[in-house]
């Protein structure tokens, strides 16, 4: 009797998660269809150790926790806040120039440190505009810095 209650007990969770193992790709199948298909991702891999793209990644974190921070300082109209977030974390630095220049060494693509310098540039702009008063500008150069974030996850990944 035991023996076939935790059968049919077996029985009874491998069915139900079948099903919702159905359901899930059913509804899965239906939202890539609604975007155009599975497609390749055509973007070029950074050949990283792994170490190093757990690093990358955790930094790229930080780096969206900081475009949040400048985003509320603008918003309350902190400019000198969002200046000095934005210089200290985003600003083009030696320290920024070697590391950008280390992963284009190891993964031989020059295309990571012009991307990196354009972004960190960006970042730069923004400073200048939060440190001359001019808010307006600053919420500008937020979107191109934003922009320039993308133009690189659009050329490459891990
Ligand atoms: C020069 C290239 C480059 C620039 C500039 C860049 N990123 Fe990234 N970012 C990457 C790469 C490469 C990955 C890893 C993508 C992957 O996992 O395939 C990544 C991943 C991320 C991730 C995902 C992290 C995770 O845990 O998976 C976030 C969030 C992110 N970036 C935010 C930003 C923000 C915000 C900026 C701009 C302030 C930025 N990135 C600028 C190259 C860049």
């Amino acid at each position: 009797m035991k023996k076939y209650v935790l059968a049919l007990t077996l029985l009874a969770i491998f069915g139900i998660t079948t099903i919702a193992f159905t359901v899930d790709h059913g509804r899965m199948h239906e939202m890539m269809m609604r975007q155009g298909g599975s497609k390749i991702d055509e973007r070029t891999e950074l050949k990283l150790p792994a170490p190093m793209k757990v690093m990358q990644k955790s930094q790229m974190r930080q780096h969206l926790a900081t475009i949040g921070e400048i985003t509320s300082a603008l918003a309350q109209n902190d400019l000198k806040k969002a200046e000095a977030i934005t210089r200290s974390r985003l600003g083009w630095t030696e320290e920024e120039e070697k590391q950008c220049s280390m992963v284009t060494d190891i993964t031989g693509e020059p295309d990571f440190l012009k991307y990196g310098k354009a972004m960190h540039m960006k970042a730069e702009e923004l400073s200048n505009a939060a440190k001359s008063g001019n808010r307006d500008r600053a919420i500008y150069a937020l979107g191109e810095l934003i922009n320039n974030c993308n133009a690189c996850h659009y050329r490459f990944r891990h």
